[in-house]
């Protein structure tokens, strides 16, 4: 039977979706006039808030005098200003900026912007990737490859190409430290010894989300993690890559999260709030000696996709960015984010199933267990998360369900709050109140 809807469904099978016809601020409605409280910011895109009429109007303007030019042939205008918009908040090292339409794009093109700087230097044998296990990059075949997921990676596993993935930075479930009263690097170490293994001279980078998203959201490595990280990397000459497309560009309280550990990486790749769901965009920012090396070479970094560096996008990304600096969203995320994260452990002191609150700024990662003192995870079969997904919307209030992971990919429950850079206290209450009710009726349910 074929289905009424036009469109391909990515669920046949699952719920009607509501139909969205406008969002405002910190909220959605759909074509019933029911409104939503948009806690996910829309899987982690919308920082600045839905429905910004200045966007809106200045996209009317600039799409009137230039839509569309191909990167490949010119430059314009706006990429440039973007570019030096981004690196005026990078990490000092950070040189340039290639932009791209989303998350994938950003980090495809990093996987191959690292191998060619091997080549471009005169190490063709760099070529190899490591990464970590619950982690995720992107849904292309090399993205894919790289995510440590293992729920999204099973159906298309002939299809990936090999990548080393090593433990994450999971204290709550860490099988290095969980019995030696606090962390010993060891996860971190894990990347020197994978690098040894797989011979130092065919890697050629190490990629990592440096705050976890989705997969297991809101994990914040140790304060010297990624010295440490750094530090091996610099020892076999890998290229170190911070995948910022969720908690990055203000999210977690600064600009680029990996500037909480002071820590200068080789590439940061962006996607999500840099166009804050205004227009499709992402970003690969890249240090000065990539640049160096392919100025020095051959000086053409083989690849583009059409709409890389779109002028309207890269125009819209400049209001985004400007909005975000004239509101301070980049600082407020900080202190908004303890605020939100002790209305959820309030609610955790109600309800023994919630084993772990966690997180940095508005990435809150919450994690439910059948058992506290064990730390035992539900039964996949008991759909917790997804019931306390329905819970919470049924009080108009949407965040994301975390992948499955608690045992190594098939049980274990997390969800995600991640709201607007613009989140009141009023809408944090919302938040605890619709979680408070939603896992108590889980509860009550199973
Ligand atoms: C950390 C991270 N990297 C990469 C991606 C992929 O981005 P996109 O969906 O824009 O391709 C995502 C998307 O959720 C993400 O969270």
């Amino acid at each position: 039977m074929s289905s009424p809807s036009a469109v391909f469904s990515r669920d046949y099978k699952g719920p009607d979706r509501p139909s969205i016809v406008r969002g405002r601020g910190m909220y959605l409605e759909d074509s019933t006039g029911r409104r939503y409280l948009d806690a996910n910011s829309s899987a982690g895109v919308v920082g600045i808030g839905h429905g910004r009429t200045e966007i809106a109007e200045a996209m009317v303007a600039e799409g009137e005098s230039l839509s569309f030019v191909y990167g490949g042939a010119f430059n314009h205008p706006w990429q440039e200003k973007l570019a030096k918009a981004v690196l005026s908040v990078a990490p000092a090292n950070m040189a340039a900026v290639y932009f791209v339409s989303g998350g994938s794009e950003a980090n495809e093109t990093a996987i191959k912007l690292a191998r060619q700087y091997h080549v471009e230097r005169g190490k063709p044998g760099k070529h190899k990737l490591i990464s970590r296990w619950q982690s995720y990059h992107g849904v292309t075949l090399a993205t894919l490859s790289l995510s440590g997921r293992t729920s999204w990676r099973q159906l298309f596993t002939p299809y990936l190409t090999p990548v080393t993935h090593i433990t994450p930075p999971y204290e709550y479930r860490c099988a290095y430290c969980a019995d030696r009263g606090g962390c010993t690097l060891s996860c971190a170490d894990e990347l020197e010894r994978a690098i040894l293994l797989e011979g130092p001279d065919t890697v050629s980078a190490f990629f990592a989300e440096t705050i976890v998203g989705t997969t297991a959201t809101g994990l914040v490595p140790h304060p010297d993690y990624y010295a440490r990280v750094r530090e091996i990397c610099d020892r076999y000459d890998v290229l170190f890559v911070c995948d910022e497309v969720l908690c990055g560009y203000g999210r977690t309280g600064k600009p680029f999260a990996i500037q909480h550990w002071d820590v200068e990486p080789d590439i940061v790749t962006m996607g999500k709030a840099i166009g804050s769901g205004y227009v499709p965009l992402g970003a690969v920012v890249i240090a000065g000696k990539i640049v160096d090396a392919y100025a020095a070479g051959t000086g053409r970094f083989v690849h583009g996709f059409t709409y890389s560096g779109m002028p309207i996008s890269c125009f819209t990304g400049l209001k985004v960015f400007e909005i975000a600096q004239r509101e301070k969203l980049f600082e407020r995320t900080g202190p908004m984010g303890e605020k939100l994260k002790a209305a959820v452990k309030g609610v955790a002191e109600k309800h023994e199933c919630i084993g772990d609150v966690r997180g940095r700024g508005l990435l809150v990662g919450v994690e439910f267990v059948a058992d506290r003192a064990t730390r035992q995870p539900f039964p996949k079969e008991a759909g917790f998360t997804a019931k306390v997904l329905a819970g919470m919307r049924q009080r108009g209030v949407i965040v994301s369900p975390g992948v499955p992971l608690a045992n190594f990919g098939k049980d274990g429950d997390h969800l995600q709050i991640s709201p607007p850079f613009i989140i009141g206290d009023e809408e944090i209450g919302m938040i605890a109140d619709a979680l408070d009710g939603a896992v108590g009726d889980a509860v009550r349910s199973l």
